[in-house]
């Protein structure tokens, strides 16, 4: 564990008394609240800009006021790298709540948001990305606004918990027959040499592991299609891979009964991800 987090405007010693939380708070009450996940690759932030983006889709559609000005949040992003002096492989949890306020489900408009951002390390998973994952089809009981990146998770906590006692990594979510996402990242098929994922809706995340593989991509000229297949779909797969910041981009082998390979396209992508990693740290 680091030894300092951003606290709202200040940084804090990281102690188990130091940041405290209200029960009044609204995250802790309702999960009323976003955050966002950011890896960071020696001491830097990966596609930040794309991230504080997310975050701020997120609390407009929550009408959340931001708690703080883009430039200064990156100042003192930065300020705790310095601080904690990390310079490793890790992930940043930045996570606004819409503020105090005694417990009621309407909330009020004039609320002080209040958020926290920490540093941990966190090690490339290279036996993931070599021997890839287990997947297993679970139908998507999440609420209708996936696309927000809200705390309120309990859906994919039970989906991936559920998963994972079954001996699975992941939920792979169905919908209406239609293959959404799994419980913590995206979902692409391989199917005569092109790409296939989920359009962006509500009922997904929009992953920004997603976008940077569909850009990655197209500059290696494989074709792309974002569109909604249905679970039968899968049985005419020749790759499939999950995308989520902390992984990247991670073979599935097997989902449920059936048996995939690591295909040519998902090491392409897994490859020239790891090598385009550099060209968008912050
Ligand atoms: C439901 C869900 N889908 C997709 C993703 C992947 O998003 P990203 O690539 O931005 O990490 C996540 C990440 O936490 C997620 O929780």
């Amino acid at each position: 564990m680091t030894n300092y987090m951003l606290w709202n405007h200040e940084i804090i010693e990281r102690t188990k008394d130091n940041a405290m939380i209200s029960l009044e708070d609204r995250g802790y009450q309702f999960g009323d609240g976003v955050y966002e996940v950011i890896r960071i690759y020696d001491g830097r932030f990966h596609s930040l800009k794309w991230h504080l983006d997310r975050l701020d889709y997120s609390m407009r559609e929550l009408g959340i006021q931001p708690p703080f000005d883009r430039s200064a949040l990156i100042a003192d992003l930065q300020a705790l790298i310095e601080k904690n002096q990390f310079h490793d492989d890790g992930k940043l949890y930045l996570q606004v709540t819409r503020g105090l306020q005694p417990r009621d489900h309407v909330y009020q408009s004039d609320l002080d948001a209040i958020y926290y951002a920490t540093i941990d390390r966190f090690d490339k998973p290279f036996q993931m990305w070599e021997q890839g994952v287990k997947v297993t089809l679970q139908e998507d009981i999440r609420w209708l606004r996936c696309d927000i990146k809200s705390l309120n998770l309990l859906g994919n906590v039970i989906a991936k918990t559920k998963a994972q006692s079954a001996g699975y990594y992941e939920p792979l979510l169905h919908r209406d027959g239609i293959i959404r996402e799994c419980g913590a990242s995206n979902f692409f098929m391989v199917q005569d040499g092109k790409l296939l994922t989920h359009p962006l809706n509500h009922l997904i995340l929009g992953g920004m592991t997603r976008k940077k593989v569909l850009k990655l991509a197209g500059e290696l000229n494989i074709e792309v299609e974002e569109k909604e297949f249905p679970v039968e779909a899968l049985e005419d797969a020749d790759e499939c891979f999950l995308t989520a910041t902390p992984l990247e981009v991670v073979p599935i082998v097997q989902i449920d009964q059936q048996s995939l390979p690591i295909g040519p396209i998902t090491k392409k992508l897994q490859q020239y991800y790891r090598e385009s990693v550099i060209k968008d740290l912050y």
